[in-house]
């Protein structure tokens, strides 16, 4: 069994900075209700003409990640692709991407798990490096929401928390054996999965359909959360998966350095660093600026984290995410 590390790391954002104040210009909002129940004070959206995409974001994130990881295009053997709102029904992103960065006939393999879609990615790529087979992968996680939300007062419960973004990891075969990806952990339970969706267009509810048969107040082509029952189940899962990622490894909470959890709410995080009695300096949290972008948003995080100092070699670094389906994961790495 070899290995894997996180040889380098990138994350791009658009330049387009939407406020709160500017959302409640489209809807029936304000900014205390969104900062009191999320945290988020503004987010970033992709602007029309800008020339981003879900998976040119991808591209432009994983381009800092190869260059930090020393490697080329030519270098890697496969992408693993995160994301919940593609460019195209089909095929997915992943092709998009290593088609963009002109790269060899490499696999590309789109994961489709949501707020989770990260955690579930690095674990893919664990496997294939540790088996052998591969040794180095392009991780990315891309979300392009505002193509796709409801921005009327109909869609504001779940359009002010999200946004656009991208970011990417280089996993790559590692002979450090202090250090690297320890162990992953994967669960879902999709009997909850209208509690956080989007149903249509689908084979199941296409457009002529959606269009004939709902009336306005009730459109399946936009998200729908329900929002206390996210809430609930996720600070359950999260802080589960987590201590069985420490207690897989024989570590302690208390060892924890540095964790990033996928930024769905400011609550949500502060909710699970009270309950595993984490100090500020054990977590960390940028939604504020960026709002929850999903696939991206573990990425962005890390990178932003690693950037400004607060990873350092040898750290125990615990990422964790909890999401639609609902599925949830956690990685444990020794930096
Ligand atoms: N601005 C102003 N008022 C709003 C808004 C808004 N953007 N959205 C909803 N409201 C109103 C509602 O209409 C409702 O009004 P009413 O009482 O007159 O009917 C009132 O605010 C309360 O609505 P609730 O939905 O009960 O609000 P709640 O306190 O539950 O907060 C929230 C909603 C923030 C979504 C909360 O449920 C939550 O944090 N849930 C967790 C889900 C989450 O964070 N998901 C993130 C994405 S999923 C993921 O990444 C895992």
């Amino acid at each position: 069994m070899y290995r894997a590390t996180i040889k380098g790391l990138g994350y791009y954002v658009p330049e387009n900075i939407v406020t709160n104040d500017d959302l409640a210009k489209r809807m029936d909002t304000n900014d205390a209700w969104i900062q009191e129940r999320t945290g988020i004070q503004e987010r970033r959206h992709i602007k029309k003409g800008d020339g981003n995409s879900t998976s040119i974001m991808g591209v432009k994130a994983a381009k800092i990640a190869l260059e930090r990881a020393e490697l080329t295009t030519k270098d890697i053997d496969m992408i693993v692709f995160a994301t919940l709102s593609p460019d195209m029904y089909f095929p997915g992103g992943g092709v998009q991407i290593q088609d963009m960065l002109d790269m060899n006939t490499v696999p590309a393999l789109d994961v489709r798990n949501q707020c989770s879609g990260f955690v579930y990615a690095i674990s893919v790529a664990d496997q294939y490096i540790k088996t052998g087979m591969y040794k180095n992968i392009l991780v990315i996680g891309s979300e392009n929401h505002s193509g796709g939300l409801d921005f009327s007062t109909r869609g504001r419960n779940v359009s002010v928390i999200f946004g656009d973004g991208a970011g990417a990891a280089v996993v790559s075969r590692s002979d450090d054996e202090d250090s690297g990806i320890l162990s992953t952990h994967l669960h879902s339970e999709g009997k909850h999965k209208d509690e956080l969706a989007l149903q249509g267009p689908s084979t199941e509810h296409w457009v002529p359909e959606i269009i004939e048969e709902n009336p306005q107040e009730d459109i399946p082509y936009y998200p729908y959360m329900n929002g206390q029952f996210v809430f609930k189940h996720a600070i359950v899962r999260f802080s589960e998966v987590i201590k069985e990622g420490l207690d897989a490894n024989g570590l302690n909470v208390s060892d924890i350095d540095m964790l990033i959890p996928h930024q769905a709410n400011l609550r949500i995080s502060q909710f699970i660093q009270q309950k595993m009695k984490l100090s500020d300096d054990q977590v960390f949290n940028n939604i504020q600026k960026y709002g929850n972008t999903t696939a991206a948003s573990i990425p962005i995080a890390l990178t932003e984290a690693w950037e400004a100092g607060k990873i350092k070699k040898g750290d125990l670094v615990v990422l964790a995410a909890f999401g639609s389906g609902f599925t949830w994961g956690s990685v444990i790495i020794r930096w």
